[in-house]
């Protein structure tokens, strides 16, 4: 069960963690220091709303589910950043389908992945997991199943076909290229329990900050979009993930160091908005 402390010396009872708690469950009575209200721990969401927000760092929240290394990473002044920096970091975002054949060293992905767990989730469940497909030879292994989904979907004439070039992809397979994992040296797979309510939007949530943060290590993703539509849908592949028991895979990112980079942005469509005032 979480524990709120406070060190009454620096506690200057203004309120802040009472009004951060997004469900109410922090009160500061007349004369009092903050306190979980009545069965306020057990509907703890360990979201940390009432510790960060705390002018003075009164306020903690232990709990054995937490990382103790929880001090601050950063500074609120360290993690502002322009819009226009922002804006250009991310309009030069691009989906990356040629990768160098060197592997990316652990520790980066480990350090990627670090950040990767602080994107937000339905009532902070973080019950998204994830599985590192770092062998880029089990990443051809696997990506050999999606293709036999392929050929599958291709024999029975699922109606697949007419939206998707199955055929196409087939034939590049059987001449030595990869159309579907783009013979990225990793493939990132994103996987929760099943009955975990909320996790398929969890994990597409996180695997967005993946995809955004990986440039800043000069990394390179795409959505490996043919391979979970394989993986949710083809025993072999999915037998072949090797996921804990009643888990399944959500969706999966290919990972790996661009061969070039992109020097300019894409055009997209202006964007679409309706005013209701
Ligand atoms: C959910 C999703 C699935 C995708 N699946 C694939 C895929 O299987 N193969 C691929 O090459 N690109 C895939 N993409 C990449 C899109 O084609 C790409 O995002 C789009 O063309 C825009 O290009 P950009 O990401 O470079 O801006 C996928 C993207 C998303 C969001």
């Amino acid at each position: 069960m979480p524990e709120l402390s406070i060190n009454s010396q620096i506690c200057t009872r203004c309120g802040m963690c009472v009004t951060a708690c997004p469900i109410g469950i922090v009160r500061l009575a007349d004369g009092e220091y903050p306190t979980y209200v009545a069965e306020g721990a057990s509907r703890c969401i360990l979201c940390g709303h009432c510790y960060a927000a705390c002018p003075t760092g009164a306020l903690v929240v232990s709990d054995e589910r937490l990382d103790p290394n929880i001090q601050p990473l950063c500074e609120a002044d360290d993690a502002r950043i322009e819009p226009e920096k922002l804006g250009a970091y991310l309009r030069m975002r691009r989906s990356i389908r040629s990768y160098r054949e060197e592997p990316v060293e652990r520790p980066v992905i480990e350090h990627l992945m670090d950040i990767v767990r602080y994107a937000p989730s339905s009532s902070n469940s973080q019950a998204v997991r994830w599985l590192v497909i770092y062998d880029t030879g089990e990443v051809r292994r696997l990506t050999g199943f999606a293709v036999d989904w392929m050929r599958s979907m291709v024999s029975s004439k699922s109606p697949l076909t007419s939206y998707f070039s199955f055929e196409d992809i087939i034939r590049a397979w059987d001449n030595g290229d990869d159309p579907i994992c783009r013979m990225a040296p990793h493939l990132v797979v994103a996987y929760a329990h099943r009955d975990a309510v909320a996790a398929k939007t969890d994990a597409i949530i996180a695997l967005s900050h993946l995809d955004i943060a990986a440039p800043a290590f000069g990394l390179g993703t795409c959505w490996a979009g043919f391979f979970q539509m394989a993986a949710a849908q083809w025993e072999p592949l999915r037998v072949g993930l090797n996921l804990p028991p009643e888990h399944l895979s959500i969706y999966a990112m290919m990972l790996g160091y661009p061969l070039f980079h992109y020097l300019r942005p894409p055009k997209r469509k202006p964007v679409d908005i309706t005013w209701r005032t």
